[in-house]
């Protein structure tokens, strides 16, 4: 469990620093508390040394329509009924009449029962969270990410879920299908209460047998439906169902991306080798990095290389200090007619070398080593 202080002055955080959880203390005003404390993503916030007053319950409601999950405590010595009555409407769990160790620490415990019992984790998942990212709108993420989900389902067995998280209206199944969707994330997130593996099945689009799509909500209204809590059920829902849950996560970080950040085996952030690609790569990074999130489980991918670039692989790879993992070329043609056609290039045109830098990835994926396809190969002449 996440556990965050947000306090004015700097505060030790008392019983909580011998606690097996993560703790991070946090200093601000008050006005940057909803702000702050989202992005620190915590499980139970434990908010002190503030008066109550109208602008403490504003930032806590606003803190808990970012975060509807984090359990809220607040420490108060005196409240009056009127007021523990307004705290309890503005989202707060807990009102604590002090900052004794005991009193934190029950807190702490009676939190973590509170969470354990509102996101049951089952022990068996089985899938792998992989996300997609673009340095900047239009370098690829979405191509990359649909077309490595339909080299995936290629292999017997594997089941594979794309989620297009590329908010507001993303576009993933344009490179997979032309199908009209029935449902979307939103009318997913919807009937989350009573959402298991085989309601799932049904609402999902069914690009294949093993290749399944939830689309974005193409309308505003049903975008701003969408809750965090709810992605994040959906998303361990399907960690049971399917071998890879793929995320195209588009260009940008809300509430609900940031939330999923946590969940991932690995982020692809998906560039060009543009002087602006560049810039945004940078960016990206040390905002994820501000995030918490593992340098470890986070891998540059070259889209288009070799097409005209304003900057060399080597320039930019120096540039932004990290490897390309993987290199793909440019096949604008290709891509043109698997959008016109309603099919993933990988089907359309498994040969084209866009096609097959990404089966290869794929593969890598899966653990296999790929044969080149070379007739040397017969006669073991490397
Ligand atoms: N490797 C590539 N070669 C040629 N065109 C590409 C390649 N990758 C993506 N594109 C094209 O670039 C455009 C933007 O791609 P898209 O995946 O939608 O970008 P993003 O999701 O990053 O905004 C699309 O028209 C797509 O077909
Ligand atoms: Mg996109």
């Amino acid at each position: 469990m996440h556990i965050v202080c947000y306090t004015p002055e700097p505060w030790s955080g008392g019983a909580l620093a011998g606690e097996r959880h993560r703790v991070s203390c946090l200093t601000g005003p008050l006005v940057a508390l909803a702000s702050r404390v989202a992005t620190a993503s915590p499980d139970l916030l434990i908010v002190r040394g503030f008066a109550a007053g109208e602008a403490l319950i504003e930032q806590l409601e606003a803190l808990v329509s970012l975060r509807p999950l984090a359990v809220v405590a607040l420490v108060l010595p005196q409240a009056d009924p009127e007021l523990l009555l307004r705290l309890m409407q503005a989202g707060v769990r807990e009102v604590l009449p002090s900052e004794e160790p005991a009193t934190i620490l029950a807190a702490v415990q009676r939190a973590e029962a509170r969470l354990g019992r509102s996101v049951p984790t089952r022990p068996e998942q089985a899938g792998r969270c992989l996300a997609f990212m673009s340095a900047k709108g239009g370098d690829g993420g979405t191509a990359v990410a649909a077309n490595l989900a339909a080299a995936l389902a290629r292999e017997p067995d594997t089941r594979v879920l794309l989620i297009d998280l590329s908010l507001p209206f993303g576009d993933a199944d344009m490179f997979l299908c032309s199908q009209t969707q029935a449902s979307d994330l939103a009318d997913i997130c919807g009937e989350m209460e009573r959402l298991d593996g085989a309601l799932l099945g049904q609402m999902v689009t069914q690009v294949s047998d093993t290749l399944h799509l939830i689309p974005s909500p193409g309308r505003l209204d049903k975008l701003v439906r969408i809750q965090s809590a709810q992605v994040k059920q959906l998303l361990a829902l399907a960690l049971r169902e399917y071998q890879f849950v793929m995320m195209d996560m588009g260009d940008g970080i809300d509430p609900v991306r940031l939330d999923l950040l946590e969940k991932l085996e690995h982020l692809f952030l998906v560039t060009s080798l543009s002087l602006s690609s560049l810039r945004r790569s940078g960016q990206l990074l040390l905002m994820l990095d501000g995030l918490e999130f593992s340098g470890a489980k986070v891998s540059l991918v070259g889209n288009r290389v070799g097409e005209s670039q304003d900057i060399a692989q080597a320039d930019f790879e120096k540039a932004i200090g990290m490897a390309l993992a993987r290199q793909l070329p440019g096949d604008g043609a290709g891509l043109k007619e698997s959008v016109a056609r309603g099919t993933p290039l990988v089907t359309l045109r498994p040969k084209s070398p866009l096609a097959r830098g990404i089966v290869d990835w794929a593969n890598a994926l899966l653990g296999k080593t790929t044969g080149k396809s070379s007739p040397w190969r017969l006669f073991a002449i490397k």
